[in-house]
């Protein structure tokens, strides 16, 4: 008999939930355009969506003009952006994650040297590294760790890595008998998502990982799947479903990104129950309760 299971947690997380909720609301209040300083988040659909409602993507503080509103994504802005903001006029609306906000001020507020353990392209770790007092140092394995130079450090992490890269890092940091303080930074929705993920992946026989295709947190999600099921596969929506190796399967895993649609994941579930299925089992949270 076939199933579908779905991962104890999957889809929106509380930070971007309140970012689209925020900027939703922006949009209704305001009678000209709203802009959003890059996507809201690292999603086709929800991005077009959004774009219907009147919410332009910029990518600089140049591209609007005085009085104009900008929403702030959940992944946050480094400090020179508030500054900017602030000389030009612009009005804010602030949708960084609070725990994004929580890592801005502890970096703000240490003199010691700030080690950021997470991906430096990423725009999170971007904008912690711009409310460091002087320059972050921004690592992502032992062997980086293990090449820091400077001593007393303040480690902080991004909130999407994966627990064992933070390890990784202290166990470098340990054998170079550095002195640091780690701020384990790492977000709960995240790691709650990827041991769900991780769990199911080593019951099933077939794993769907649904997100955005330049959604990092579902990149991982599908990195962790693999692991532990070599037969994964990223869907972004229902056309990228394996219609063929889900006859061949009896578990069905479902896992989902942090920015992944509660529409787009009931729409996959659905799509798969139609073709293959004669029975589901479907765990389905309450993903308020999550935090
Ligand atoms: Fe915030 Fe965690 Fe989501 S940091 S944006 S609740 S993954």
């Amino acid at each position: 008999m076939r199933k579908i299971i779905r991962a104890e947690y999957a889809g929106f997380c509380f930070g971007v939930r309140q970012a689209i909720e925020k900027a939703e609301e922006a949009a209704r209040n305001s009678i000209g355009d709203i802009f959003s300083m890059g996507s809201l988040i690292h999603n086709e659909r929800v991005t077009q969506d959004l774009e219907a409602k009147g919410i332009k993507i910029i990518n600089n503080l140049n591209e609007v003009s005085e009085g104009d509103k900008v929403i702030i994504r959940s992944h946050g802005e480094g400090k020179n952006f508030y500054d900017e903001a602030d000389i030009k006029k612009i009005q804010l609306v602030d949708a960084t994650c609070p725990f994004v906000a929580k890592i801005h001020n502890l970096v703000h507020d240490t003199d010691k040297q700030v080690v950021i353990v997470g991906d430096k392209e990423h725009p999170e770790v971007m904008g912690i590294f711009g409310w460091c007092r002087k320059p972050a140092l921004v690592i992502s394995s032992y062997d980086e760790a293990a090449a820091i130079k400077e001593d007393d450090l303040f480690v902080v992490t991004q909130t999407t890595i994966r627990e064992e890269v933070l390890f990784d890092v202290i166990k470098a940091l340990e054998d170079k008998n550095k002195v640091f303080h780690v701020n384990n930074t790492i977000c709960s929705a995240t790691t709650k998502r990827q041991k769900s993920c991780e769990k199911l992946a080593k019951e099933s026989d077939i794993m769907i990982v649904i997100g955005g295709r330049k959604s990092s947190n579902t990149k991982k999600l599908c990195e962790i799947s693999k692991k532990f099921c070599k037969n994964t596969f990223f869907v972004e929506n229902i056309k990228d479903l394996p219609l063929k190796e889900l006859q061949k399967c009896n578990r069905i895993g479902v896992a989902a990104g942090a920015s992944t649609p509660e529409c787009t994941i009931k729409e996959v579930i659905a799509r798969m129950s139609d073709v293959t299925l004669e029975n589901n089992e479907l765990n389905m949270n309450d993903l308020m309760d999550e935090i």
